[in-house]
């Protein structure tokens, strides 16, 4: 018999259950290849292959922003979960590359969907921010002040990428994955959270031009200081030790055990990463869900994007635990269970 997850002082069984009611994702068109990244930097597939598990990823096309890739991803959740634009409350965009400083990302979100009573914001938490953005969603649905929440993680890393840099221009991708949250009246859903931050290590993933520590000017313009800069044996290391944490924490907070799991979709950086996890969890690595091959690291779109195409495949089926878990810089970590 299913096991029944455990009411805990944080699983809200007294107020209202929140179920992810619908998904959605856009990849751009343009795929750029390990092959092509030789042609750029002095690299290889088999390099690239053996070190990370990846082999393409999509890159947006100029003139597409993440407020574009981020209103595709939702207009296909909330056509799937049957929800009109205008019904939506809350806009949350997860992303490190937005539009613009200021406004948020979502406002643009906001009027290219056509969600006029929505509020709307950004969620600043790296490749964790999805389902931190998930975490909050559920806050105001749970607490009765929103019905309906749209959870976007979208990014253009290769607007941020450094280009003539190897240890990470041929991590990162483009794309967006979206979900609608939505009281159902159902008792499965999202079952357990944890979030998570230690900013004793801001230093090992960082952009360090463009705010306002760091303005870029005339001077610096050469020094590449608004990309990605990382140091990634560290990061490796604190990726591995706070998925690891942090999925451990969800299902002890669920009441469930490595063997409930049905499906697991973690954040799709590096497949040793997830196979470390996979190896120290002791769940066999065909329950975890990858598809970073096909779009390398894409940050807060991730696991959104991942989730989409797994419950689009049918890979996740109604009834079945799935615990999603990520990391990301600040540091910041994530994990959710859902019962789907
Ligand atoms: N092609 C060929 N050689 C390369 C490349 C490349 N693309 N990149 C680095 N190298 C070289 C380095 O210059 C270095 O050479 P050296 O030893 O002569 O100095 C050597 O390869 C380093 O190799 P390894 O030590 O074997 O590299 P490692 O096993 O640490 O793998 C990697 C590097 C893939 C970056 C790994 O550390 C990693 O995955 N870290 C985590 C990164 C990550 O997950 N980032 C995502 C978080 S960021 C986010 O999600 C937004």
């Amino acid at each position: 018999m299913k096991k029944q997850p455990r009411s805990s002082p944080r699983s809200h069984r007294t107020q209202r259950t929140v179920s992810i009611v619908g998904t959605g994702s856009y990849t751009p068109e343009k795929r750029l290849t390990n092959a092509d990244l030789t042609k750029i930097v002095d690299t290889s597939d088999e390099w690239i292959t053996t070190r990370t598990g990846i082999k393409e990823r999509r890159i947006a096309a100029k003139d597409e922003k993440t407020s574009d890739m981020a209103s595709r991803a939702a207009l296909k959740a909330l056509e799937q979960a049957d929800v009109d634009p205008k019904d939506v409350d809350l806009i949350l965009v997860a992303t490190a590359t937005p539009d613009m400083l200021f406004p948020a990302t979502a406002c643009f979100v906001q009027k290219k969907i056509g969600s006029p009573k929505a509020a709307c914001l950004d969620i600043s938490a790296a490749c964790a921010g999805f389902l931190f953005g998930v975490e909050i969603g559920q806050q105001f649905i749970t607490s009765g002040t929103h019905d309906t929440v749209l959870v976007i993680g979208a990014e253009k890393l290769s607007s941020i990428t450094n280009w003539t840099d190897r240890n990470t221009c041929v991590l990162f991708g483009d794309g967006a994955g979206a979900v609608v949250l939505q009281h159902r009246g159902r008792a499965h859903g999202v079952i357990s959270t944890h979030i998570g931050s230690d900013g004793n290590f801001t230093d090992i993933l960082y952009m360090p031009g463009g705010g306002s520590n760091t303005p870029i000017t005339r001077d610096n313009a050469h020094m590449h200081l608004a990309t990605i800069h990382m140091h990634g044996k560290e990061v490796y290391k604190q990726a591995v030790t706070s998925m690891l944490s942090a999925s451990k924490k969800a299902m002890e907070q669920a009441g469930l055990t490595t063997d409930d799991i049905a499906c697991v979709i973690p954040h799709q950086a590096n497949l040793r990463i997830i196979e470390g996890i996979a190896d120290r969890l002791k769940i066999p690595l065909d329950r975890f869900f990858v598809n970073l091959d096909k779009y390398g690291n894409t940050s807060a779109a991730a696991v959104a994007m991942a989730l989409d195409e797994a419950n689009r495949s049918g890979r996740i089926k109604r009834g079945d635990y799935v615990l999603m878990v990520v990391f990301g810089g600040g540091l910041t970590w994530a994990s959710t269970i859902v019962e789907w």
